[in-house]
């Protein structure tokens, strides 16, 4: 891959300026909002559980969180750029969800805790460590997030596959619109939004995929980096037109 000033430019600021424009939340493909409710659907029956997005971006998961966090549940929301922590933090006012109840910090998820150890109940890895390109830094993150976990928490992770597939990722998004939004929704979508989605944002994905910058995994890579951060593996499918895992881990229960 060729990279010439525009590109290495696009690579450094491809997160931060898509959340300040509100690009990224804009041009998010319908099957990636899928992955979130799928996300959500796993978490545990807890009205009272303390839920770490690590890697939050602009807090999109807090939309399908909103009934968990308004029936007690408390949003912590982590990420590198603060762009993106703005826009999750005025998410939370929009939603009218109360201050107490969004706690967004800026940090690295593969240095120092920002949490207590044994503290939380879920993490929430949307599509942020694969983001991570050397192993152990993302190793490190993985152990970070056991770490705060209590005892019996669940880590639920979503990572690109080595079958990601732009076009793929647009169609499924295209029919689950059509389903829940009918016709003319889909094809102002089609038309007008998902041509920016795949070129300014899949295609950028799949080439940092191919060259190595962003981690596209195996079941068994994905696996085995749980497996080394501590977790027992529990459920796991096949998302985002089957270009991505979720896959839960858990921190195995310690009695006495
Ligand atoms: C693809 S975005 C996903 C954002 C959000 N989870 C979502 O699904 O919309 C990846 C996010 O991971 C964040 N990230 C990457 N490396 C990180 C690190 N070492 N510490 C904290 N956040 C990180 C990026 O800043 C970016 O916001």
């Amino acid at each position: 891959m060729q990279y010439n000033f525009f590109s290495s430019w696009y690579e450094k600021y491809y997160w931060r300026t898509g959340f300040k424009s509100r690009l990224y939340d804009r041009l998010t493909p319908e099957s990636y909002l899928e992955s979130m409710r799928k996300v959500v659907a796993l978490l545990p029956d807890n009205p009272g559980q303390k839920i770490w997005d690590a890697g939050c971006g602009t807090g999109l998961l807090l939309f399908f969180l909103e009934n968990a966090v308004k029936q007690g549940a408390v949003y912590y929301g982590s990420d590198l750029l603060s762009a993106g922590l703005s826009q999750a933090r005025m998410r939370a006012r929009d939603l009218s969800i109360s201050d107490n109840r969004v706690v967004c910090v800026q940090s690295d998820i593969t240095t120092a805790l920002v949490f207590k150890e044994n503290s939380l109940d879920v993490v929430a890895a949307h599509f942020s460590i694969y983001t991570i390109r050397e192993n152990d830094k993302r190793q490190q993150a993985l152990k970070n997030m056991y770490r705060v976990l209590k005892s019996g928490g669940l880590l639920i992770v979503c990572c690109p596959s080595k079958s990601y597939d732009a076009g793929k990722i647009i169609e499924e998004s295209c029919e689950l619109l059509r389903a829940r939004r009918g016709l003319l929704q889909t094809a102002i979508k089609r038309m007008l939004f998902y041509p920016f989605t795949k070129g300014l944002g899949l295609s950028f994905i799949h080439k940092q995929l191919q060259s190595g910058q962003s981690m596209a995994y195996t079941r068994e890579e994905l696996t085995e980096e749980l497996r080394c951060a501590g977790f027992e593996i529990g459920h796991s499918e096949t998302i985002y037109a089957s270009g991505a895992y979720l896959m839960c881990g858990h921190k195995v229960v310690v009695s006495g």
